[in-house]
């Protein structure tokens, strides 16, 4: 019986934390004046430990465009970049002239943007300049060529 008591009691801070998530999602539709657009969007609403974690990790530690994104990205947007729609809506990076330029992945990559989590604090400004470089010469996209290439110190500059 010990050994219940304490399990539950380690996980019922989970629980409680999965309960109040739910609420949230289940009010979040029903918001009177919400638009078609913003409902499709799953709501990313983390606590502050939660962003703490997203902003302060560091733990990915794989080298190469490709490989940082198959570790980090691809499991919402999908490894041929097609995006995805289920629990929310991931925006396809195939054939995304929003790529064009390397400031708006840069900066939605170091500061995340509704269910898009931040990312700056895993990835460091060589890895995020790899990645960026990787989304915007793949899955069709050939705007590295057609632009320029995004650099380790323009993501440092970013984050300032
Ligand atoms: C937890 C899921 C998730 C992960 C992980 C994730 N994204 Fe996203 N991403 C999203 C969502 C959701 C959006 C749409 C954000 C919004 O509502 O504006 C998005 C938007 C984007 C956009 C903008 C697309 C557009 O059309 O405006 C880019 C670029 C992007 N993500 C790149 C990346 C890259 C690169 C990574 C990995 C380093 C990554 N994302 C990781 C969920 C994710």
């Amino acid at each position: 019986m010990k050994t219940l008591t304490t399990a539950l009691s380690t996980i019922a801070p989970l629980i409680l934390a999965a309960v109040a998530a739910q609420a949230q999602e289940a009010q979040a539709p029903t918001a009177a004046g919400e638009t078609a657009q913003t409902s499709e969007f799953r709501t990313f609403d983390p606590t502050e430990a939660e962003w703490e974690i997203f902003r302060s990790s560091g733990e990915i530690t794989h080298e190469g465009g490709e490989a940082v994104y198959n570790a980090t990205c691809a499991g919402c947007h999908r490894p041929d970049g097609e995006g995805a729609v289920g629990a929310g809506v991931y925006p396809a990076l195939a054939d995304n002239e929003l790529l064009a330029a390397p400031s708006y992945p840069i900066y939605l990559i170091l500061e995340g943007q509704r269910a898009m989590p931040p990312l700056g604090g895993f990835l460091d400004d060589q890895q995020i300049a790899d990645v960026v470089n990787y989304i915007r010469s793949s899955f069709g996209n050939e705007f590295v060529e057609e632009f320029g290439a995004a650099t380790a110190e323009q993501v440092a500059e970013t984050r300032q």
